[in-house]
């Protein structure tokens, strides 16, 4: 286990990712922020961009280094980008810094289903082939040995971590129904027609129906989890709120399971894990906004099963995680600078 503090990179801070990663690292025991870059925001001081950090930082936006070799120094860089650009910056990196991207950039390992889901040519696959897919839960072991991880999306960790049991336990019989819904911050920091207040407030609809790009690491995940061959509709949604996911997700059991033992499978199978919680009735995005929770519930009527998942999208969906990650691939506990209780209401 490391005891220095890590040097650390965050390349896109001035967004909402880059927002929440400095909120949990600026705190991080074993973490020193030593360059944050923006865009447009390259210049101004941290605290001015993201109000909720004036005052608990001195540091200011700068533009990401021409020669990405400068850092060989650092210990982990952050990639908080828009799709398309750790594609060409994480190639330039030197190889003694290990990488966690929170875009889709390095998810999927076929390029080919890349590039029909992202509209992006990719030619680096080898290094492709050395990315981890991050979600923690589920891929722990590989997490601690990784140079460089693709953090996963956030309607896929909400979709995944609903599943996972099920998946891994081989009960899985026909088709799986995803009804997600995501909160206006999914959408990033810039103003956008679908994120203004007057037009988004009342609005509640359905977008990219068959055609998200989160489909393809779903399902790509699956496979690692267990057997999975079955069909996948997965359908994403617009909710009138800021921050939170949440998916309803419909399948059927090859064996007919009650409450009781839809609880308990869901209980060992997280035993270990202390960001999920098997909870009563419904999760609910209200008690998981701002923490790395994922809260889950699944109900039965025989062998039909509802299960329901409720995360944070910037959290346990993006920077949360991605700090989790962090603390495995340097010995830490993953928990470390990750407890917090969110807010009631
Ligand atoms: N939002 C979510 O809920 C969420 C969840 C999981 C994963 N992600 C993924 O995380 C990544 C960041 O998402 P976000 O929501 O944080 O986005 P965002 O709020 O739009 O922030 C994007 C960041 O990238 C910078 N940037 C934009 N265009 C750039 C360019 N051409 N070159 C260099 N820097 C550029 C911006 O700088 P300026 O502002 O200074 O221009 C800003 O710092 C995306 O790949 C997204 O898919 C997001």
């Amino acid at each position: 286990m490391e005891t220095r503090k890590l040097k650390i990179a965050i390349f896109g801070g001035s967004g909402y990712g880059g927002s929440e990663l400095l909120r949990i690292l600026l705190f991080h025991p074993n973490a020193e922020i030593v360059l944050v870059t923006a865009n447009e925001h390259a210049g101004k001081a941290v605290g001015e961009a993201h109000k909720n950090l004036s005052g608990l930082t001195d540091l200011r936006f700068e533009k990401a280094p021409e020669d990405l070799s400068a850092l060989e120094n650092f210990d982990v860089a952050f990639f908080a980008l828009p799709h398309g650009q750790a594609l060409k910056l994480v190639p330039q990196m030197p190889d003694s810094v290990k990488v966690i991207d929170l875009s889709g950039d390095f998810r999927i390992g076929d390029a080919e289903i890349f590039r029909k889901f992202y509209k992006l040519e990719r030619d680096v696959n080898d290094l492709q082939k050395q990315f981890v897919y991050g979600l923690t839960e589920t891929n722990r072991e590989a997490i601690k040995g990784a140079n460089y991880i693709a953090n996963p999306g956030c309607f896929a960790t909400a979709t995944l971590l609903a599943l996972a049991p099920v998946v891994k336990g081989g009960l899985l019989t026909g088709k799986i129904i995803v009804d997600a819904k995501t909160g206006s911050s999914g959408s990033g920091a810039k103003a956008a027609a679908n994120t203004h207040h007057p037009q988004r407030m009342n609005s509640f609809y359905a977008y990219k129906p068959f055609e998200h790009q989160h489909v393809p690491e779903i399902e790509q995940h699956l496979r690692e989890v267990g057997t999975f061959k079955n069909d996948f509709v997965f359908m994403t949604h617009s909710l009138p709120v800021s921050r939170g996911i949440f998916a309803s997700v419909y399948l059927e059991t090859t064996n007919i399971l009650t409450n009781k033992d839809l609880k308990n499978l869901y209980e060992h199978f997280y035993k270990d894990s202390f960001f999920v919680r098997i909870v009563e009735g419904s999760p609910d995005i209200n008690w998981v906004k701002t923490t790395n929770f994922c809260d889950i519930a699944a109900h039965s009527n025989g062998k039909q099963i509802a299960v329901f998942a409720a995360i944070d999208n910037l959290v346990k969906g993006a920077a949360g995680q991605a700090v989790q990650n962090m603390n495995l691939m340097f010995g830490f506990d993953e928990k470390t600078s990750l407890i917090f209780a969110g807010s009631n209401p």
